[in-house]
């Protein structure tokens, strides 16, 4: 058994990173998202590529954009997540992979050689941006790297007061998922949260243990989520602060109207 390490969400190679796919499958199909990979390629189709993905991760969305025919670049903060993205480049076609570039760069400060048509920050990774100040960098920083008339596509969840103020976290047990490579099961769990209702900040500390079929405890890792919640006025305002015009704001990826407590999915035009 390794010992319990405790790192921020994402940033080092283990059970986290390794296990994003099939978790992340699970958990946007029991929330109701699993159409967003179908909505970013119906908006790509409008908008034309190149198409800049925020925080793209183990490139769930970068790939299939490629795999539709974009010209991508996929911008993350976190080597071990751009690892699992370029894991998936051998199975590609020659002439998708070729679609495809990998960046490790802060989406709060970046500078790419070209511009886009299209930029999108998928599953919520906007609320990596802890604070303010980062957000509102991010969103100047993106406008830059889009061309006149751009979309930029945001998808946060919409806060739940009830859920940000209760006690403890309003989910600890988070079930398990079946180690991709080793087949073992991984069991995760919330173990704690703080709540800064100032800032708009909270911090959990997730759990990831990997067993053996026998039960036997093979590695178990800790690992520090922060997120920052946004409220829907002041989401509009910032984009409107930064430069962009809100076209239309979604509740859903079937572009259901705007309800309290769900998500909130922005698509905005670079002016
Ligand atoms: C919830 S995951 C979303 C991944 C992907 N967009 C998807 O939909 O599957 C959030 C991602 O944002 C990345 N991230 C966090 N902070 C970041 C930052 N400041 N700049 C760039 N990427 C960041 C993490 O490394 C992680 O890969």
């Amino acid at each position: 058994m390794s010992a319990s390490t405790t790192r921020p969400f994402y940033a080092s190679p283990g059970l986290n990173t390794e296990t994003y796919d099939v978790r992340t499958a699970h958990d946007l199909v029991a929330q109701g998202l699993d159409r967003d990979v179908a909505f970013y390629i119906e908006e790509a189709k409008r908008t034309g590529g190149p198409v800049l993905e925020l925080g793209g991760g183990t490139g769930r969305v970068s790939w299939a954009l490629a795999e539709a025919g974009f010209d991508v670049v996929l911008l993350d903060l976190s080597e071990a997540m751009i690892e699992r993205a370029e894991a998936k480049r051998s199975a590609e076609p020659g002439a998708v992979s070729a679609r495809l570039r990998t960046v490790r760069a802060d989406m709060s400060d970046y500078a790419l050689d070209r511009r886009f048509q299209l930029a999108i920050a998928p599953f919520r990774a906007f609320m990596t941006l802890v604070t303010a100040e980062d957000q509102r960098r991010c969103l100047d920083t993106t406008r830059r790297h889009l061309e006149s008339g751009g979309r930029l596509i945001l998808h946060l969840f919409d806060p739940r007061l009830d859920l940000l103020v209760g006690e403890g976290p309003p989910n600890p047990d988070r079930g398990s998922v079946r180690h991709p490579v080793t087949g073992n099961d991984v069991r995760i769990a919330v173990l704690s949260r703080s709540v800064d209702l100032l800032r708009q900040v909270f911090e959990e500390r997730w759990r990831f243990a990997e067993s053996t079929a026998e039960g036997h405890l093979v590695r178990e890792e800790e690992e520090v989520l922060r997120l920052r919640w946004t409220y829907r006025y002041e989401m509009r305002h910032l984009l409107e602060l930064t430069g962009f015009e809100v076209e239309a704001e979604f509740s859903s990826f079937d572009r259901s109207p705007s309800v309290y407590g769900r998500e909130q999915i922005w698509v905005s035009r670079a002016l």
